[in-house]
């Protein structure tokens, strides 16, 4: 069934007070709930009472304690209704039963490794108990929970622990009391065998927090990274943002089977293990980053998500957008601005942008869903959060502290829209911001087309842009988005000419002094076509458009080639140095292709290698920064710019420019590599990053070279690795070419990291990903290895979504590729609706791709949506791709 936005109705009825009972066994749990019910027409006419319910057994319910007699309620597969309930306040008690040892969804309540843990958002709750369960249903709950004592000592849920006590039989109690209103998705329950790291933190206010991160006692050892990143956001939010932690305890746990990232519920996160635990032997640079992004990304929903909540679903983007922009300028001020700015516009570049190219395609705010967990979407969190920096590149960052100051005032204790949040930017700084809403409504990536003159009689030099939203499904025809456009002006000695005033419209607007970067200007774009004209502009300027990537949209200019070398040498934006560099090699790399299908031989611009010799030899450079600057752009990111998709032209090419640049460049490669290797401890910290990942870089373009000189060199990386990131970038150095010694080398790493599940985790992606060959057949053989487990989702997405990853093997003449997906599809349907959904969306764009391969990934969605008793998760997303 479609839910739409325009249908949202306020409740009938509010729950002030929520108290749960928990009895935990082994065959069963019982859940008893009682909860003050408050008509919101208090005294007046009767309604229905619909709560929600699946997959649990209804055992009793009472009202102002007498039980409901069965004709004054109705129970189907989702619901249970009471026909007319008290019209005055009363108070409902519902007992449950439920079977967490046999929901392999992992949604609700569930056993992971023998341990008890809920997963309520989006719609987990209504697999605990009956109940409304909608985010603007806000109370204040207390959780009483009852175990067994030796096989579940520890016994956690949100809030204080207010009294605690020993049982007959070997059991013992817990109760917790939130005393903050919450929306159910952020109820939670742990139970099991687990130990703690304890510290503290002091909050700006003098309030001593506890901070405890919950895993089994043989991975305490790995949670100092994580300890690290909490207390670095506590503070980060205090400084930033003026937000303090508002409880006496903060509890962090670690489970193994976790659907997505991790879970903001209150004072008790959740998180998937693999953004917990690290150690340097066992987790990478990336691993690391991913911790320290994701750890302070739940701390942060503390005040975007659960103090001022979403009043529905379709609102995600308010608290995860919000959340994102937040951990991503967190994240940034940890390490380097520009590198992570890089990494976030990639991320978005090869996901969103295809996402909103394709049958999935929605808005920031949808405006229906058949299934809610569908549309945690990279357009929901990354798009949304490009949408939120758009308002901090307007306001500059006083405005959107205001904004944010505002924001809070306003709405704390709150479940609110979109509009809320644009309306506390707007009012905060007293600013018309026209049609800005339509990011939330419209879907599709903007392409905004600039052409530029310059007039040598009167120094003025003119751009002009014209922008259009492509049609998406349902969407057909769009209005002009308001855009900003960060511009700087380049002279021909590479530095920023000042720009103090330009023409609008005919209207002159000029640039307050103060404003620190009069070498930037933030144009507002808000129709289809318009120009600016810029005065005093002594000679024709090179224009470096949308710095730091002002807006996600796809942008395309009249600069030329040397344009674009001028910029990547001299912009002082640096992330558009990045970007004229990337400009560079998608137009390397189309070119190419066209000479490929042409049969031409291939030959490489030299001025793209002297490009690339220039960065890796300048040491001046972030090395960070030269690492990314010298990765050519993802063969999904230059597909998405083809007419017909083509995976093996896209890998010729790719193949042939990193073989090239390898052979022309390798003394530089080789220097790079011996010149970062480092013999200290492992540290994680942007200086070591940065070397590292540069010397990786090298190494893999050297490893092309498939030599036996460079096969030594790597096989002696990968011996003397001490950490993981020189350890597993050695191996995929090594993994890239099929042989002897790529089966040997994964056979050894196997040995040695057999136990530890977060190692085996990335052995298996880096295998499922290879391009090598026909590499359908050995995913298929993992299946059955000893390491795969179908029902622990991180092996899920390593195996065969990793697999998806690799375009010439997912997307194999033959089919072979689709035929795996669409059969792991409905395997993994039956066990975990929810990871089978992300796993059938590879094959959403299949027309992209020449005839043939699309109705072979045709016949695969249609096989999966004329399955009997598929779930509305995967119905959603193959009947969608179907009909685009
Ligand atoms: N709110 C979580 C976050 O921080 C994501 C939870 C999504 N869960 C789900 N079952 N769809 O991003
Ligand atoms: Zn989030």
């Amino acid at each position: 069934k479609e839910i739409f936005l325009k249908d949202y109705k306020m409740p009938d009825y509010y729950f002030s007070k929520v108290d749960l009972n928990f009895i935990l066994g082994e065959d069963k749990t019982i859940v008893h709930s009682k909860i003050i019910v408050c008509p919101r027409d208090e005294g007046g006419t009767s309604h229905p009472l619909i709560l929600n319910g699946i997959d649990i057994k209804l055992l009793s319910i009472k009202i102002d304690e007498n039980q409901v007699k069965e004709e004054d309620y109705k129970l189907d597969l989702r619901h249970l209704t009471l026909q007319s309930p008290p019209t005055n306040t009363f108070t409902l008690e519902i007992s449950t039963e439920l079977y967490p040892q046999k929901n392999t969804s992992l949604m609700g309540l569930y056993k992971s490794s023998g341990n008890f843990c809920t997963q309520c958002e989006a719609e987990g709750f209504r697999k605990i108990t009956f109940f409304q369960d909608r985010p603007d249903i806000m109370a204040s709950y207390t959780c009483r929970i009852e175990a067994d004592k030796s096989l579940y000592p520890v016994l956690l849920s949100n809030g204080n622990l207010i009294e605690q006590g020993d049982l007959e039989d070997g059991k013992h109690y817990v109760l917790w009391e939130d005393p903050h209103q919450k929306p159910c998705y952020l109820f939670a329950l742990v139970a099991g065998q687990l130990e703690s790291r304890d510290d503290t933190f002091t909050t700006s206010t003098g309030k001593n927090v506890s901070l405890r991160i919950w895993t089994p006692a043989r991975d305490i050892s790995k949670t100092s990274h994580a300890m690290y990143s909490l207390k670095a956001a506590m503070k980060w939010d205090e400084e930033t943002f003026g937000l303090s932690y508002d409880l006496d305890l903060f509890n962090i746990v670690a489970v193994p089977d976790f659907n997505m990232g991790a879970m903001e519920n209150k004072s008790l996160n959740i998180f998937n293990s693999r953004l917990v635990l690290a150690s340097p032997e066992t987790a990478n640079d990336g691993d690391y980053a991913s911790i320290l992004g994701v750890i302070g990304h739940e701390y942060f929903h503390n005040w975007t998500g659960n103090r001022v909540t979403c009043r529905d679903w379709f609102q995600l983007s308010l608290k995860e957008g919000l959340t994102v922009f937040r951990d991503q300028e967190f994240s940034s001020d940890m390490g380097s601005r520009t590198v992570k700015r890089i990494a976030d516009v990639s991320y978005l570049r090869n996901t969103q942008f295809s996402e909103d190219a394709g049958p999935m395609s929605h808005p920031v705010r949808p405006h229906s869903y058949i299934k809610m967990d569908n549309f945690y979407t990279v357009t929901v969190y990354r798009k949304g959060a490009e949408v939120v920096r758009m308002y901090k590149t307007l306001l500059g960052k006083d405005g959107f502290r205001k904004g944010m100051d505002l924001y809070f005032k306003r709405h704390d204790g709150q479940a609110v829209t979109c509009e809320e949040f644009f309306a506390a930017m707007r009012d905060a700084n007293d600013v018309d911001f026209s049609n800005f809403l339509s990011w939330y409504s419209q879907a599709g990536t903007p392409c905004v087309k600039v052409t530029s003159s310059y007039n040598s009689k009167t120094c003025s030099y003119s751009l002009k842009f014209s922008q259009e939203v492509p049609p998406t499904p349902g969407q057909p025809i769009k209005e002009a988005m308001f855009i900003p456009v960060a511009v700087g002006l380049l002279d021909s000695s590479g530095k920023d000419i000042p720009i103090t005033s330009f023409y609008h419209d005919k209207v002159l607007q000029t640039i307050a002094s103060s404003s620190q970067l009069s070498s930037t200007a933030v144009l507002h774009l808000t129709k289809k076509e318009e120009e600016f004209i810029f005065c005093n502009i002594p000679e024709r300027p090179i224009p470096s458009l949308f710095r730091n990537y002002s807006a996600p949209v796809r942008v395309d200019s009249d600069l030329t080639d040397d344009d674009y070398y001028f910029l990547l040498a001299n912009d002082s934006d640096e992330f558009n140095r990045w970007e004229a560099g990337q400009v560079l090699a998608r137009k390397l790399m189309l070119s190419l292709i066209t000479d490929f299908h042409q049969k031409k031989p291939l030959i490489l611009n030299p001025n793209f290698v002297s490009g690339i010799k220039s960065m890796l030899c300048d040491s001046r450079l972030d090395k960070e920064f030269i690492s990314m600057a010298i990765r050519l752009p993802s063969s999904s990111e230059v597909m998405d710019l083809m007419k017909v998709a083509d995976p093996d032209s896209v890998y010729a090419v790719r193949t042939f420019i990193r073989k090239e640049l390898a052979l022309q460049l390798k003394e530089q490669f080789l220097m790079t590599v011996k010149n970062n290797r480092s013999t200290e401890a492992y540290k994680f910290d942007h200086h070591n990053k940065a070397r590292r990942t540069l010397k990786n870089t090298a190494l893999v373009y050297l490893a092309s070279l498939n030599d036996l000189e460079m096969r030594d060199l790597i096989m002696q990386e990968y011996h003397s690795a001490t950490n993981m990131t020189d350890q597993f970038d050695a191996l995929v150095a090594i993994a890239q070419n099929s042989g002897k010694d790529r089966d040997d080398i994964l056979e050894d790493f196997y040995k040695k990291w057999q136990h530890e599940y977060l190692v085996i985790i990335k052995w298996l992606s880096l295998q499922s990903f290879s391009d090598i060959p026909g590499n359908v057949a050995n995913v298929r053989n993992l299946l059955n290895h000893s390491a795969f487990d179908l029902r622990n989702p991180n092996k899920v997405y390593s195996l065969i979504g990793g697999f998806c990853a690799s375009s010439v093997n997912f997307h194999a003449k033959d089919g072979s590729g689709y035929e795996f997906i669409g059969e792991m599809v409905l395997q993994l349907d039956k066990l975990n609706p929810q990871v089978a959904s992300r796993i059938v969306k590879s094959l959403s764009r299949w027309k992209r791709y020449d005839e043939s391969r699309q109705a072979l990934a045709k016949a695969q969605l249609q096989k999966i949506v004329s399955t009997n008793g598929l779930s509305e998760n995967v119905y959603e997303i193959a009947s969608k791709s179907l009909a685009a």
